[in-house]
């Protein structure tokens, strides 16, 4: 019997991408995207089951999850009516109970208040969280709140931190660290659809339960003096 999985945000760049990797595995999709951005699924429509509405939608996310293996939820802190906690909590409370949640975010959240920050993102952070009131667009406190909630339940969850991403083919499953700032993570830059394939393979990775994850694509120059400090130890 093949899995079943729902793809919460499945319209968007990483959920695209998601889509692909789970009908690659051979799983049964579900995506879940608002109304108006259904057509964006067009060219899958006729091999994944499609439940459009807003993704914190209690009605929907209910609809969507019923009977899955897995729920993938693109995090995003779109809007000031607590977007992101909306969809998380939705999620945590409608899930079948034993289906792995494995939820996206960026390297700006953290676990356990350890991560190590450049000045880059600490001031886009800062700049982004003062902005958010005055220009209404995203709200990252929000995502902040999602991710608190995430953390303080007991679901079998992974919330995985994705660095900056760029386009391009697969350069294979990302590696990852606990912490940024750990020189593994050094060259902070992800392909897209890696990213994607990390959420998807967290969903057989039993070692990703209740981690979060910090990761960064596998031929980046970190990556590699990495792995060659691991072969040479
Ligand atoms: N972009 C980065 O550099 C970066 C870096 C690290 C981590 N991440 C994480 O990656 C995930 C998203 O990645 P992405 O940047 O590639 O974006 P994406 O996959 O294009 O996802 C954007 C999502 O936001 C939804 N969305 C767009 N406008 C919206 C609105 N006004 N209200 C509600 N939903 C809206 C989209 O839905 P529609 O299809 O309906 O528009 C889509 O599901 C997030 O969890 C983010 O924290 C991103």
């Amino acid at each position: 019997m093949p899995k079943k999985i729902c793809i919460v945000g499945a319209s968007g760049k990483v959920g695209r991408y998601m889509i692909g990797h789970a009908l690659d595995r051979g799983y049964e999709v579900v995506g879940v995207c608002r109304e108006q951005s259904v057509d964006k699924l067009a060219d899958v429509a006729d091999r994944i089951t499609i439940v459009p509405g807003p993704t914190d939608d209690r009605d929907v996310i209910a609809r969507a999850v019923e009977g899955c293996d897995a729920v993938l939820v693109v995090l995003v802190p779109w809007g000031m009516k607590h977007y992101a906690s909306g969809t998380a909590q939705a999620v945590l409370d409608l899930a079948p109970t034993d289906a792995r949640l494995i939820f996206s975010c960026g390297w700006h959240i953290t676990r356990d208040g350890q991560d190590v920050y450049s000045w880059k993102v600490r001031f886009l952070v800062g700049a982004m969280g003062r902005l958010a009131p005055i220009i209404r667009v995203v709200d990252l406190n929000d995502q902040v709140e999602a991710a608190r909630r995430i953390f303080a339940s007991d679901r079998r969850w992974t919330v995985v931190r994705g660095s900056d991403l760029e386009e391009g083919e697969s350069q294979g499953l990302p590696v990852w660290s606990r912490h940024v700032g750990d020189p593994v993570l050094a060259s902070n830059l992800t392909r897209r659809t890696d990213f994607a394939l990390f959420m998807v393979a967290a969903v057989d990775d039993e070692e990703l339960v209740h981690e979060a994850p910090a990761i960064v694509g596998r031929l980046t120059p970190s990556a590699r003096a990495h792995a060659r400090t691991e072969e040479t130890a």
